[in-house]
């Protein structure tokens, strides 16, 4: 019989330096009350040149875990969704599952930016709901400063760093993972892209003085397009789920 899955423990984890929007108005040409009134956002946090992502990751993990109840061991799968992995391999989430000891679960990393961390609850969803795992951690673990231009204050006042995990597990009926959808549109890759470092533009000198491993961003583009989609994406899950926008007492979006 098919199992409802539902999170069953939650855990975070961020590095302890700030970077404050005063500090970035000595940086660039911005203002906190700009950056405020867009954004909402005050204060970023930000990795020392020597953290990186999984050390954020496993924590979120660990206290995920804990709060969930369960033994370690029993995690079957560990999804990492980043897109500042600590490097290209091994996976993440491979480095997550032997910092936190999960030895009986598979470690996999998903590349899907912003929304990786609901692509990742979507996967372990359906596996969880067909009976194929019991137990998995899907950790959305990011370290985006390190491909901040701060000399551009279009993107550097929106990105910081830190990790969330939740354990995902069987529910009873009717709780839980109620519905769930994930899509995209890679027309649009070019309003939020990372150009260097990949075997398109691979790594050179030239390439690392032209800046082509920073983050390259069409905010206001990308602002219209993402609020549309998400506007449209969630109308469709709550009328799948069975419900009305009426229903709903709580919306947690993403936060640019
Ligand atoms: C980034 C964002 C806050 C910018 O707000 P916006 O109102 O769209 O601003 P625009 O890009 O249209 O720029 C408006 C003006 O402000 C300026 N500006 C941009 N960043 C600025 C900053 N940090 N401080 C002061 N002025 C700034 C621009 O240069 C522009 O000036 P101009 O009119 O003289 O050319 C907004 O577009 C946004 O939230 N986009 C979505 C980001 C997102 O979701 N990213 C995906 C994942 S993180």
């Amino acid at each position: 019989m098919a199992n409802n899955a539902g999170i069953i423990g939650m855990g975070h984890a961020y590095p302890s330096g700030i970077l404050t929007n005063a500090d970035l108005e000595k940086i660039v040409e911005t203002s906190d009350e700009w950056i405020t009134s867009r954004t909402g956002i005050k204060q970023r946090h930000k990795a020392a040149d020597d953290e990186y992502t999984s050390q954020f990751g496993s924590l979120a993990a660990k206290q995920a875990v804990e709060r969930a109840g369960i033994d370690v061991s029993e995690l079957d799968l560990i999804v990492c969704a980043t897109t500042t992995p600590d490097q290209i391999m091994p996976s993440t989430g491979a480095l997550i599952q032997a910092d936190i000891g999960a030895v009986n679960a598979a470690g996999m990393d998903v590349f899907a930016a912003c929304s990786g961390f609901l692509y990742g609850l979507t996967m372990v969803e359906s596996m969880i709901r067909t009976g194929q795992i019991r137990y998995a951690l899907v950790v959305g673990a990011e370290i985006l400063t390190k491909y901040v231009d701060y000399t551009d204050r279009g993107t550097c006042v929106i990105f910081g760093d830190g990790a969330g995990a939740a354990v995902l597990g069987p529910v009873e009926e009717g709780k839980g993972i109620l519905a769930t959808k994930i899509r995209s549109d890679g027309r649009y890759a070019e309003q939020l892209y990372s150009p260097g470092g990949g075997t398109r533009l691979g790594t050179t000198h030239q390439t690392i003085d032209d800046g082509a491993h920073f983050f390259k961003m069409k905010g206001n583009e990308l602002f219209k397009i993402a609020v549309r989609s998400m506007a449209d994406i969630s109308a469709e899950m709550l009328e799948k789920a069975g419900y009305k926008v009426e229903d709903v007492d709580l919306v947690i979006p993403h936060q640019a």
